[in-house]
């Protein structure tokens, strides 16, 4: 029987225990604060929306999504504060008294002689070399001087319960304390008892049906799953659950009953972007972004499905179990299978603050940084780029030194196929027979002297 071991953290949003490895998933202070505080807000991601007419996501270790769902929600709510309404032949009102454009894209300049001042966005692109009416058509809504850039998220994760379950997670919730259960992880109840609070974040529902349609376009063998309806209908399990995704998905399944899949299918995405995306004018602007998102996912080792792509991705999340239980996802192998996936001017963001897994970047060829949390003030992970400049919070001196101790000797599989235990039997050998120094006598030493 598949075990999901859900509990509420500190911002309200579902964190998850796992039995197997005897440790969480999502952070102390909260899945989703941790979403945006460590992949989201450092990631360049206004650079992006500003330069580029495609951003490509590659999320290693989706499991129940947050850095997927944050990210997108971090664009969603970004243009649905801007957005205006899009027909073939209008577009909304942008004064700019500089006349100047600040990216690629031309601006839109009022019209005062247009009647209900609003400008013919035909006669806009006739005088545009760079976008025309077609490619604003194909591409996308305006936000403000921007067109709205095309999206592709790749997600990877090797267990497909969690893929499935994700779209059902609730993403935020007030009252979240009384839904806590007892699990045996002293972790969680300690972190659950700490008083320091962080605010609630919900992502949009939209992006769980958005993410719910794709699962099931891609695997409607879903519902046959019985673990996956089992754990649907637990009753203790319930509170964890958005009582609307769960709504739509019984509608499916009763629709599937009467109709073929390809109709039920039809009248699923009916219901979820003519019904659901109609409920408000805001909601029926957000639902056009949907137009330019791309969700694909692969329930498979990520070394597999990485290796078998030659996708080029702007960003990568490396969000993968500690390299001491998972370190396929942090050798040095990886790191370089990683490199030949990135963009020149793209970036890895992980959590990982640790001398092995810096020290792999640095060897596979990337340039590190720190990533700075405001909140905390302190650094909280790590940065991989190719391109130097985009490094904002270089190593200290005391970190460079680290990666030259025992502790900054990195994980190695060589065909990318190894065993986690094997993998963590010959970094112990290796360390165990390296002459370098040990990471508490440099500590020592470099404090004394400092
Ligand atoms: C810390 S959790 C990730 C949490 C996730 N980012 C989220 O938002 O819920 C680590 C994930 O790594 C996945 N995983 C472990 N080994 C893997 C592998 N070799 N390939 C792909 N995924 C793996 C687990 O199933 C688990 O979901």
């Amino acid at each position: 029987m598949y075990e999901f071991h859900p509990y509420f953290t500190h911002d309200g949003s579902v964190g998850l225990y796992s039995p197997e490895f005897n440790d969480i998933y999502h952070s102390t202070t909260g899945a989703l604060t941790e979403a945006y505080e460590k992949f989201v807000y450092p990631s360049n991601i206004d650079y992006l929306i500003q330069s580029k007419q495609e951003i490509k996501v590659l999320d290693i270790c989706y499991g129940i999504g947050y850095n997927t769902k944050s990210f997108l929600n971090y664009i969603f709510e970004k243009f649905s504060k801007k957005i205006y309404p899009y027909t073939k032949h209008y577009a909304p009102i942008h004064t700019n008294k500089n006349n100047k454009s600040t990216n690629n894209y031309s601006p839109i300049y009022t019209d005062k002689n247009n009647e209900n001042n609003r400008v013919n966005i035909d006669s806009i692109y006739a005088n545009n070399n760079s976008t025309t009416a077609e490619d604003e058509k194909n591409n996308g809504a305006i936000y403000s001087n921007n067109v709205f850039p095309k999206v592709s998220v790749t997600a990877l994760d090797n267990d497909e319960n969690l893929f499935y379950l994700s779209p059902f997670i609730k993403t935020g919730e007030k009252n979240f304390r009384k839904f806590n259960i007892d699990i045996p992880c002293d972790k969680v109840q300690k972190y659950l008892a700490d008083s320091q609070k962080s605010e609630i974040i919900k992502i949009d529902d939209l992006i769980n049906y958005y993410i719910y349609s794709q699962i099931i376009k891609k695997s409607p063998e879903i519902y046959q799953n019985s673990e996956i309806v089992e754990i649907l209908n637990t009753k203790n399990l319930s509170s964890f659950f958005d009582q609307n995704i769960r709504g739509i998905s019984k509608i499916y399944q009763n629709w599937k009953t009467n109709y073929s899949p390809l109709e039920s299918f039809i009248c699923y995405l009916h219901n979820i972007y003519y019904h659901h995306v109609s409920l408000s004018y805001k909601k029926g602007l957000k639902g056009s972004i949907f137009d330019n998102i791309y969700f694909d996912f692969k329930c498979e080792d990520a070394r597999k499905s990485i290796q078998e792509s030659s996708d080029i991705y702007n960003l990568i999340f490396l969000d993968a179990f500690t390299p001491s239980k998972c370190p396929c996802l942090w050798s040095f192998e990886f790191f370089k299978l990683l490199f030949d996936h990135l963009e020149q001017d793209g970036m890895i963001l992980t959590y990982s603050s640790s001398a092995s897994v810096r020290s792999a970047m640095i060897e596979a060829g990337f340039y590190i940084g720190n990533i700075f949390c405001q909140r905390e003030n302190k650094f909280i992970g790590t940065v991989a780029v190719k391109n130097k400049s985009l490094i904002k919070y270089p190593l200290s001196e005391f970190d460079l030194g680290l990666l030259k101790t025992r502790a900054g000797i990195f994980y190695r599989d060589e065909n990318l196929t190894a065993q986690n235990e094997a993998i963590i039997a010959a970094r112990n050998l290796e360390v165990k027979n390296s002459t370098r120094q040990s990471s508490s006598e440099y500590k020592k030493l470099y404090h004394a002297s400092s």
